[in-house]
């Protein structure tokens, strides 16, 4: 039995980057055969967020961005990571058995560290905490970004020692990195990636005058639309190409390089992709907002999610008592 399982930490407002690059296949994932477990990380949050109340609007806004989108709950358990103590217990026990030195060539701490970042214990043990996730639900596969690969190596390094030490406890699970081709790289409006650092970036859920003024923003130069212009120069026809079909787009194209009185001006390629992103996103702008009419519908669909997860991590937690010698 094939066991997925990823987290996400909540970050705010998700772009089309976000989307495009990361939401699209984590909610894809669901159609696959196999046991599904997808969580918000707030703990790992916690390691670089210091507000409250923003902490729990980006878990608001992640939880209802996800289900907006189509994660079904019924297929995936989608939980709160803090809603699941064992994960902590966990993290103990593996603490244990892990050497400084695994936790000291971890990538990401070394990128903080370099960023100037002052690092806390929590932001050191970090990977152990994401190992504990992991090894909690028997997960055997991991979907992640490459920047998140380092992390499940060493989670099978943690769960070896453990193993190694005790008795077969934990499953090792493995990374499954997204094929490349598969994953759209998004410009932002300024042609650079897009990206929440930038302030470059387009929500997902914007509609309205406010979509039109953001689509408006994308970067363009004077030349005439009569001017023969090269399609893969052309910033307008990248985001377009993210929601039209083959046929559509290759139209646009080959209007845009033959120039001359048929060719489309920028504006009417910026009206084509509001159309196309109000398609795309109408109706989860919608159950967008029915959910946040509905927040306790959002929390019950995370309790039970959460139920489901604690049962899994407690037969797992208790396996792992029992072989260290916290249980008889
Ligand atoms: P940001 O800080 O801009 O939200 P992150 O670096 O936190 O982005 O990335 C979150 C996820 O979204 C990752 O899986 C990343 O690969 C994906 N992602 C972010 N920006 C883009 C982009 N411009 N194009 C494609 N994928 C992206
Ligand atoms: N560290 C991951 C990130 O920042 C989030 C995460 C936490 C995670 N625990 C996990 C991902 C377990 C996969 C599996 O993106």
């Amino acid at each position: 039995m094939t066991t997925f399982l990823s987290g996400i930490q909540p970050s705010g407002q998700q772009h089309l980057g976000n989307y495009f690059g990361a939401i699209r296949q984590h909610i894809a994932s669901q159609e696959v055969e196999g046991e599904h477990y997808f969580f918000i990380a707030d703990y790992h949050a916690l390691t670089t967020t210091r507000d409250a109340e923003q902490l729990r609007e980006n878990v608001r806004e992640l939880a209802v961005t996800y289900l907006a989108l189509g994660l079904d709950p019924e297929r995936v358990v989608f939980f709160r990571q803090s809603d699941v103590p064992q994960v902590l217990e966990l993290t103990w026990l593996l603490a244990t058995v892990t050497g400084m030195g695994l936790l000291e060539r971890a990538h990401s701490y070394k990128d903080k560290l370099a960023k100037g970042i002052k690092p806390s214990v929590g932001l050191f043990t970090y990977p152990v905490l994401m190992a504990a996730d992991i090894l909690a639900y028997d997960a055997t596969d991991v979907p992640v970004g490459k920047d998140q690969v380092q992390h499940v190596e060493m989670t099978q390094d943690m769960a070896g020692y453990f193993n190694g030490t005790y008795g077969e406890v934990f499953v090792i699970p493995k990374a499954r990195i997204p094929e490349r081709e598969k994953l759209a790289k998004v410009p932002g409006l300024d042609g650079e990636k897009m990206s929440k650092s930038y302030g470059n970036g387009l929500w997902i859920f914007e509609e309205g005058k406010a979509l039109k003024k953001r689509i408006g923003r994308i970067l363009t130069d004077s030349r005439p639309p009569e001017e023969p212009k090269d399609p893969d120069g052309v910033l307008l026809l990248d985001f377009l190409s993210l929601f039209l079909d083959a046929e559509e787009l290759g139209e646009w194209r080959e209007r845009v390089r033959a120039g001359g009185a048929q060719a489309p001006g920028y504006g009417h390629l910026k009206a084509r992709l509001i159309e196309a992103v109000d398609e795309h996103f109408g109706p989860a702008r919608e159950r967008r907002r029915e959910l946040l009419a509905d927040l306790g519908e959002v929390e019950r669909i995370l309790e039970q999610g959460a139920e489901r997860a604690r049962e899994r991590a407690a037969a797992t937690r208790d396996r792992a008592y029992r072989a260290c010698g916290l249980r008889g």
